[in-house]
């Protein structure tokens, strides 16, 4: 018997469609044996996992840029991974490489499955594998490709960012710091507030857990708002609509305060604040971007080791704490990107 027949494969599926927040009887935790791979396929082992808010729309039915998880299917995840046995020769054991590995401990890509699976090779010179996962990986893209393609800012202008100690926030905030920006964070608690302003260099951060945000935004966005990038929807978007600057881009990345909801999404109420100040807001897909990724994670692997970027990943151990580690992005405990760390390299 091969090493790998004796390996078994913990999985975390979907058991059922959650209304609101995902609780862990929507999840069934199975497991199998583990297999060679066949001619041109790889087996990799999940080291670790990006949780993000994505999942909760995916585990919805109904239409969206990517299908949602069917049921009893092995929830979908992005990860770093080792390959341990390989049958491909563009990857040989012991890489290290992205990939869309689901919630699992090992993963079995068949060769016409590895570029569908978005699954590359990772230079661990240019970052550790959770940095692969943060300001290099996903929600470092979305953050360099929303603010610098859609939000088009220039130098002098102000930038406000919400989520902003989140994977993706942090990457808007401190990407528009270096392009020359007056950078207003929208985050919550006094932590992640001082920790964006005194860490990594905004001017100010506005604490919506504590109160008024037009309040803070009008003391802190004397000029108006002429790029607001929006991590999270809801009243925080309407309150942002009212300082708009002429001619503000609105990039909509996401709305997480909608994401659980049991009743339609709120929209924009504030949304005539567009017409006044001839303003635009525009929504982006990160995978839209993935030909130039190359380009951007060069960029930015460079401000991490001239020390212009700093990356703040939040680690939770053990792949069955997956269901009760998913809603801490909901619940605004994790404290930069979550990464589930699944098992050691
Ligand atoms: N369009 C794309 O291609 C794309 C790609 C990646 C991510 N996204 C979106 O980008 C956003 C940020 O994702 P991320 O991965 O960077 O997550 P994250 O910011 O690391 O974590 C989520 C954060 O959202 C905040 N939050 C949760 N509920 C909230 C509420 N009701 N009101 C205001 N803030 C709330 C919490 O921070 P506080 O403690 O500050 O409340 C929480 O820490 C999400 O909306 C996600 O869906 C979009």
């Amino acid at each position: 018997m091969s090493a790998i027949a004796t390996l078994t494969n913990h999985q975390v599926r979907l058991a059922k469609r959650p209304v609101g927040t995902p609780t862990r009887d929507n999840w069934s935790f199975t497991s199998e044996p583990v297999q060679e791979p066949s001619a041109g396929g790889v087996l990799v082992k999940t080291l670790a996992l990006s949780l993000d808010p994505a999942m909760r729309g995916w585990m919805n039915d109904g239409k969206s840029y990517i299908p949602p998880v069917g049921i009893d299917e092995v929830m979908r995840a992005g990860g770093i991974g080792k390959v341990i046995a390989s049958e491909n020769s563009k990857f040989a054991v012991g890489d290290l490489v992205s990939a869309t590995v689901g919630v699992q401990e090992y993963m079995l890509i068949a060769e016409d499955q590895i570029k569908r699976n978005g699954m590359f090779k990772i230079d661990p010179r240019l970052g550790t594998p959770n940095q692969w996962l943060n300001v290099l990986g996903m929600p470092g893209m979305t953050g360099y490709f929303g603010l610098l393609d859609i939000g088009l800012p220039k130098p002098g202008e102000t930038v406000v960012v919400s989520g902003a100690a989140g994977a993706v926030g942090q990457t808007v905030g401190q990407l528009a710091k270096i392009k020359g920006c007056r950078v207003v964070g929208i985050a919550g608690g006094r932590a992640k507030c001082d920790w964006v302003v005194n860490e990594l260099g905004f001017d100010a951060c506005v604490d919506y857990k504590a109160g008024n945000v037009k309040a803070g935004l009008k003391e802190h966005c004397p000029k108006g708002v002429d790029v607001y990038f929006d991590n999270v929807g809801g009243d925080i978007l309407d309150d942002v609509m009212t300082r708009l600057a002429r001619g503000a881009r609105i990039i909509i990345c996401g709305a997480i305060s909608q994401y659980n909801n049991t009743t339609p999404v709120q929209g924009p109420k504030n949304y005539l604040s567009l017409l006044v100040n001839r303003a635009r807001m525009e929504g982006m897909v990160v995978f839209d971007y993935a030909d130039r990724f190359p380009v951007a994670v060069a960029e930015m692997a460079g401000y991490l080791k001239d020390g212009r970027m700093k990356s703040k990943e939040d680690v939770v151990r053990g792949l069955e704490t997956f269901p009760e580690a998913l809603i801490k992005l909901f619940t605004g405990e994790n404290f930069g990107k979550l990464v589930l760390q699944v098992a050691d390299a």
